[in-house]
């Protein structure tokens, strides 16, 4: 396992620092050490901690980091990436009422945790809220999941992406392995795949691509 600015090793178990002392988002432990408060990270919770753990090569996200975050539902990975990059923001876009309920008894407590209550599908209604993105990390489970990553990054224009693809939410009928082809082609007119990793045993409906912004574009 790499290791990654701001992602640390606690009891053996991946941890952020936590930037507002005392606060739990879903349950994790917190655990001081060295005068400061880690939160764990759990791997089975959150699909960022799967990757690293399973082997991920290269981390966008930098202490100064601006991440739009479209499918942030009640903030369990958006608050990890809130403590790793404490001198950014975190745009976090969720079309449910009800997460985005669930999310603002959260951004409250983390200063730099944006809520946008938005459809990712529809980034006009959000862009103008945005001043620059460095990073876009998606996790919809929509059956048009490569084409929202594409659109936003046409108008947001970041550096790098992140997407997890769950091929029965595209389609239940072919084989999750074409899937995972066909939606892979689709980001390579404006990604270029740095990595694709699985993530069992965490999570056995998806594939997590990384993804760098192609030259030019
Ligand atoms: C798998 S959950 C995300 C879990 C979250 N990323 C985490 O790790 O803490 C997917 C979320 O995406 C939201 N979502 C799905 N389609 C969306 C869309 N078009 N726009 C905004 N949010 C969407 C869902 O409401 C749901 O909360």
């Amino acid at each position: 396992m790499k290791k990654f600015k701001g992602v640390h090793q606690i009891k053996g178990k991946l941890a952020t620092i936590n930037s507002s002392q005392g606060f739990r988002v879903y349950d994790e432990r917190l655990v001081r050490k060295g005068g400061k408060e880690y939160r764990l990270w759990d791997p089975f919770r959150s699909k960022i901690a799967a990757a690293i753990l399973n082997g991920l090569e290269e981390f966008p996200f930098k202490r100064n980091s601006n991440i739009l975050y479209l499918g942030a539902s009640s903030g369990t990975t958006a608050s990890h990436l809130a403590d790793i990059c404490p001198d950014g923001l975190i745009y976090c876009v969720e079309f449910s009422r009800r997460m985005m309920r669930e999310l603002l008894q959260v951004t409250p407590r983390k200063e730099n945790m944006i809520p946008l209550l938005a459809d990712a599908k529809k980034p006009e209604t959000y862009m103008r809220r945005i001043a620059s993105i460095d990073v876009i990390y998606q996790d919809v489970a929509q059956s048009n999941q490569a084409e929202i990553l594409l659109r936003n990054a046409e108008i947001f224009s970041p550096k790098h992406a992140m997407i997890t693809i769950k091929s029965r939410s595209i389609n239940a009928v072919k084989s999750p392995k074409q899937v995972f082809r066909e939606e892979t082609e689709k980001l390579k007119d404006g990604f270029e795949i740095l990595q694709k990793l699985t993530l069992q045993p965490y999570d056995k409906d998806h594939i997590l691509l990384n993804l760098q912004t192609k030259k030019g574009k």
